[in-house]
């Protein structure tokens, strides 16, 4: 397996390209199955999940064609030939559970592994599973998987979910457009994401109001046609980059960058000292070489602070000039960063859902792995600013979700690079 070797060399300056945001390109991708007409997505992130995504729409009968060096994916769900979502691919990607909701919806039955625990956290799907019930489908669970069917057309229906939780949103809202009626879903997510996919099924001929707000009300039609739909920015890998001359010093243009979908994150990242500003071509970050300030940090649901950059943050918190509490809201298991970051020196505490961070004068490097996407990319930010150098192992998370990481660090003068198969 590859690992990342990163060597803390000073200021970081120049311009990233951000890319099209992998958690919306996962739910836009099962959109296809909804329509027996082609979906085409622009932008889309060069990703492994994103290859996960292919191979599981393609195990149902969808074609998929990644074209433009995987930035163009060109999908036709024509024929669905099985509707069984695999344990093995499901495993392997817990996003793969948005096939439930398309599936249901357009041919009256889907048959889903359940996904199980990661490492974040149990994360079960007791509210995609209400949501869709209320839709009118009935749902069990046998031999792990969820064998859902519905008797006739999925029916509108008044949905309050007890969480806005993304996943089951995204898949309450693609089964409601083809149900019969009138569906309201309240406390619904209001992630970028979520207003994304939105977008795209209006694009197909989904009548869908509210989305980024609490509550989405969506008019079934009886189908829906071909659509081309651009991927909306990557807010995590934004705000990732946005940390990296945040720690290490620099000046840095993020191309493709947006205030507005960063929520918290970009009050936080200013109240820590650094300078963020809006250019013609997305967001600059600038900080002089030195400590940032400390800060409290409480992840939410959007507009709040996300739990996918509460890592990185933790990474810059590292060498704050003082101490700074993170609180982790979303997810049970979110820290399993920090014991690496205090193997590069930095003096952290976790307390349940708390961990007070208390910023030294600088790391030192040292060979760490990470168990998911955004601690490994916190242990990268952490190798920036460190003395010496950091070895990131099993860089098979980082792959997931940040497509040619190195390349776009290095752009910017930072000494990375990819070693092969260790
Ligand atoms: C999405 O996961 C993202 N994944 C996650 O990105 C992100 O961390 C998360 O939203 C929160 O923003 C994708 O979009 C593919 P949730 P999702 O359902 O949809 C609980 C990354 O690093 N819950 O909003 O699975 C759940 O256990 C990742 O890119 C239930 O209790 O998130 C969790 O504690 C990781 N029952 C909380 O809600 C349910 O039925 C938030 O989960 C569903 C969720």
């Amino acid at each position: 397996m590859d690992s990342i070797l990163v060597r803390g060399n000073g200021p970081l300056n120049g311009v990233i390209p951000i890319a099209g945001a992998k958690n919306a390109c996962l739910t836009l991708m099962p959109a296809t199955l909804l329509s027996d007409e082609p979906l085409t997505l622009t932008n889309a992130p060069r990703l492994s999940d994103i290859r996960t995504m292919t191979q599981l729409l393609q195990s149902l009968g969808a074609e998929v064609t990644s074209m433009q060096s995987g930035q163009v994916l060109a999908m036709s769900s024509h024929d669905l030939t099985n509707l069984t979502a695999d344990y093995d691919i499901v495993r392997k990607m817990r996003a793969s559970n948005l096939v439930l909701g398309p599936l249901l919806a357009r041919a009256g039955q889907a048959i889903v592994s359940l996904p199980g625990g990661c490492a974040i956290g149990a994360r079960p799907m007791d509210l995609h599973i209400a949501g869709l019930e209320a839709l009118g489908a009935e749902i069990e669970l046998r031999d792990g998987y969820l064998h859902a069917r519905t008797p006739g057309r999925l029916k509108g229906a008044v949905i309050d979910q007890r969480f806005a939780s993304v996943g089951a949103t995204e898949n309450i809202v693609m089964a409601a457009t083809l149900a019969k009626g009138t569906t309201v879903l309240k406390n619904a997510a209001r992630e970028p994401e979520i207003v994304d996919l939105v977008k795209c099924l209006r694009a197909m001929g989904a009548q869908i109001e509210g989305e980024g707000t609490a509550t989405i009300t969506i008019e079934g039609v009886d189908r829906l046609h071909g659509a081309t739909h651009p991927v909306v920015t990557d807010r995590i890998e934004l705000g990732t980059y946005m940390i990296a001359p945040a720690i290490a010093g620099g000046d840095v243009e993020l191309l493709g960058g947006r205030r507005d979908l960063l929520g918290g994150f970009c009050d936080k990242l200013e109240e820590a000292g650094v300078h963020v500003e809006e250019t013609a071509r997305g967001l600059r970050v600038a900080h002089a070489t030195g400590r940032v300030q400390p800060v409290d940090v409480k992840t939410e649901v959007f507009p709040g602070f996300p739990t996918d950059l509460q890592a990185q943050m933790m990474a810059l918190l590292t060498t704050a000039h003082g101490t700074s509490v993170l609180e982790e809201t979303i997810f049970e298991n979110r820290f399993m960063h920090a014991p690496e970051l205090m193997r590069m020196g930095g003096r952290i505490d976790v307390h349940g859902g708390h961990a007070t961070v208390t910023g030294v004068e600088k790391l030192k490097g040292a060979p760490v792995m990470a168990t998911d996407l955004r601690a490994s990319v916190s242990l990268i930010l952490a190798g920036l600013a460190a003395e010496g150098e950091t070895l990131v192992r099993r860089v098979y998370h980082l792959d997931r979700g940040y497509e040619r990481v190195e390349e776009k660090l290095s752009a910017v003068g930072a000494k990375i690079e990819r070693i092969k198969g260790e």
